[in-house]
């Protein structure tokens, strides 16, 4: 058991004041940037732009899940509950400065360091749905496999113990929310929100558990695995037996070799801003010495102007 098995963190804690952005999704200088630039563009029409958010379905039909999620719950789930999300969301943004962003984007900017915008639970909601409807998978589960196996051992201490912890975060989700498997890559200068133990090393998976809509995006994490513990998510097949339901969905619902695919993403954008970190610490270093440079030369010059005088 390499790093023992993390504790699941309660995103409650997201909800405080805290530094800089989530950099899974984008820089805020170059979000700002692009925001403003698309209000000059909206200005330059003298029309809003409407860039509807869309009701994206399952990868699969709504009977496939069966018997494990029925068609009646999903017909509701993600035709109404989802459906109503995007509605909501499509309207709350229409003419304002959220209009035309990502849904990524609308989240962050929503999530306001914890202070929530009215846009950010149908902007989170419909992310977190199109993400759990693509965890799953018509004769899914058994075991994970390769990297994703090998880190779930490394940080957890064994698959078991994996299982257990996200079960765990689950059903100890009070009320309404979510529980997740990410891939904590985050630098600790994150700004959109607070990280729950900064202290902890990066690179690692953790089993996190947040309330509503929250999801691990805000906090710079990149989520690997979602199940929806909210009850309109399985009282139609399960009534109020969550925890029957969490089994089923860890034995029968997941998709791993989704899970797989995330990680390896998810790997590969860590790297990429490790490197583009790298090199804009080497681009300031440069600059320093060269700033440096010059103030010596002036000094130079002013030294050669007194002897001349
Ligand atoms: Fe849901």
């Amino acid at each position: 058991m390499a790093q023992g098995a993390a504790m699941a963190i309660p995103l409650t804690c997201a909800l405080l004041p805290r530094q800089e952005f989530p950099g899974a999704l984008e820089s805020t200088r170059r979000l700002q940037w692009r925001i403003r630039e698309r209000k000059f563009s909206q200005k330059a029409l003298r029309a809003p732009i409407t860039m509807l958010i869309e009701l994206k379905p399952p990868p699969y039909s709504l009977n496939s899940l069966e018997p494990y999620m029925s068609h009646e719950t999903l017909e509701c789930h993600w035709g109404k509950h989802h459906k109503g999300y995007v509605e909501n969301l499509n309207r709350q943004i229409l003419g304002t400065e959220l209009d035309g962003l990502n849904l990524d984007d609308i989240i962050i900017m929503s999530y306001n360091k914890g202070d929530l915008l009215p846009a950010f639970n149908n902007a989170a909601q419909i992310w977190n749905h199109e993400f759990f409807w693509e965890s799953m998978k018509p004769g899914g589960a058994r075991k994970p496999a390769g990297d994703l196996l090998e880190l779930i051992e490394r940080d957890f201490g064994s698959y078991e113990r994996f299982v257990n912890e996200f079960k765990s975060a689950a059903s100890t989700q009070f009320g309404s929310g979510w529980a997740w498997l990410a891939y904590k890559a985050n630098r600790l200068d994150v700004g959109n929100a607070v990280n729950p133990c900064p202290s902890e090393e990066d690179k690692k998976l953790v089993v996190v558990k947040s309330p509503n809509a929250v999801n691990p995006l805000v906090w710079d994490y990149t989520p690997l695995l979602a199940i929806d513990v909210w009850e309109h998510a399985y009282y139609l097949d399960y009534e109020n037996r969550r925890a029957d339901y969490i089994s089923i969905f860890m034995d029968h619902l997941v998709s791993w070799e989704v899970v797989s695919s995330r990680l390896e993403m998810a790997k590969a954008q860590a790297a990429e801003r490790e490197r583009e970190e790298m090199m804009r610490k080497i681009e300031e270093e440069e600059q320093i010495l060269m700033d440096s440079e010059n103030v010596e030369m002036y000094l130079d010059s002013e030294n050669e102007d007194s002897v001349v005088d």
